[in-house]
């Protein structure tokens, strides 16, 4: 097996390569200057099973892209097989028709994916559950809530609840809460207005304790995170930590939650974060362990 990435996942994927005690393929990258990508791999892949993680940066346009070409570049030198990892699926929130006129870019990434080649996918928290039923090719969803719940018994769990921002991740949440033995958990009424972006955070439904953790799929431009920290505060709890899997981290969200009330902001490797948007009170676990995991239980079942 061998393991090849986009730009992005250069180092989530010789974490995982290390993991695996494999070693990580090299690939020649040229930008024209008109931005055009010139991709190229330089290790051999005749009938082999290979493995690309793709990691989406700062552009998901660029990524996709980039991603596409790497495919195509092992398909024509000869791969057996690519199994795909994308940690973070960039476009997945348009998930369905929102109001009439848009796009499903969701629906668009699935063909694409599966148009140019793709076997199967790893990946990670996806927004809904449903979006693994949109995919012709198996999907392992895998989740870093297993890695919160490490996380969570060593800050602590007297005198906690465990929240979520929003309805739509009070599944998460008691999956989380299953893993810590029914921690109580609690959840945030939230609005957003989908013009503006702007996010209302109005009441929370649940007990409130001395400790809360705010546990979300991701933290975009932090909004959301934001008002319910806030929030949180207000109605009486007196610490505040934020665990999201995926750090998309847009606009000025690094700034605005370094300087929140939340003692840290604990999020994975998902996606990197680039050295101007790191911050002090940002914690990053690793999922490269869940990831060479997985491989190596599909590797094990595809011999048998
Ligand atoms: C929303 O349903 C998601 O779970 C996240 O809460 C949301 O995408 C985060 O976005 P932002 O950080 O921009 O509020």
């Amino acid at each position: 097996m061998k393991i090849f990435a986009t730009t992005h996942a250069r180092s989530l994927a010789r974490e995982v390569a290390k993991v695996l005690g494999i070693a990580f393929a090299r690939t020649e990258r040229t930008v024209f200057p008109d931005k055009e990508k010139r991709i190229r791999i330089l290790d051999k892949v005749l009938d082999e099973n290979v493995v690309l993680i793709g990691g989406t940066g700062k552009t998901p346009d660029s990524f996709y892209m980039e991603l596409f070409f790497l495919m195509d570049a092992l398909k024509r030198a000869g791969a057996k097989r690519v199994d795909l990892v994308i940690p973070y699926l960039s476009y997945q929130r348009q998930d369905h028709l929102f109001r009439y006129g848009e796009a499903v870019s969701l629906d668009v990434i699935v063909k694409t994916l599966e148009a140019i080649g793709a076997k199967s996918l790893i990946t990670f928290d996806l927004h809904t559950i449903k979006i693994p039923e949109e995919f012709n090719i198996p999907i392992s969803h895998l989740s870093a809530l297993p890695l919160f719940a490490e996380e969570i018994k060593r800050i602590g769990m007297s005198d906690c609840v465990l929240v979520s921002p929003d309805k739509g991740g009070i599944r998460r949440i008691k999956i989380l809460s299953n893993l810590l033995g029914g921690l109580p958990f609690a959840s945030i009424e939230k609005n957003r207005d989908l013009s503006t972006g702007e996010v209302v955070s109005t009441r929370v439904d649940g007990e409130l304790f001395r400790k809360a953790f705010i546990v979300d799929d991701m933290i975009s431009t932090g909004s959301t995170i934001l008002a319910s920290i806030d929030l949180l505060l207000e109605e009486g709890a007196d610490e505040v930590y934020v665990m999201a899997t995926h750090p998309v981290l847009s606009k000025d969200a690094s700034l605005n939650l370094q300087n929140s009330k939340a003692k840290k902001i604990i999020v994975t490797n998902s996606l990197e974060v680039p050295e101007e948007k790191m911050f002090d009170k940002l914690k990053i676990l690793s999922i490269a362990p869940l990831i060479a995991a997985e491989l190596t239980a599909k590797d094990g079942s595809r011999k048998k």
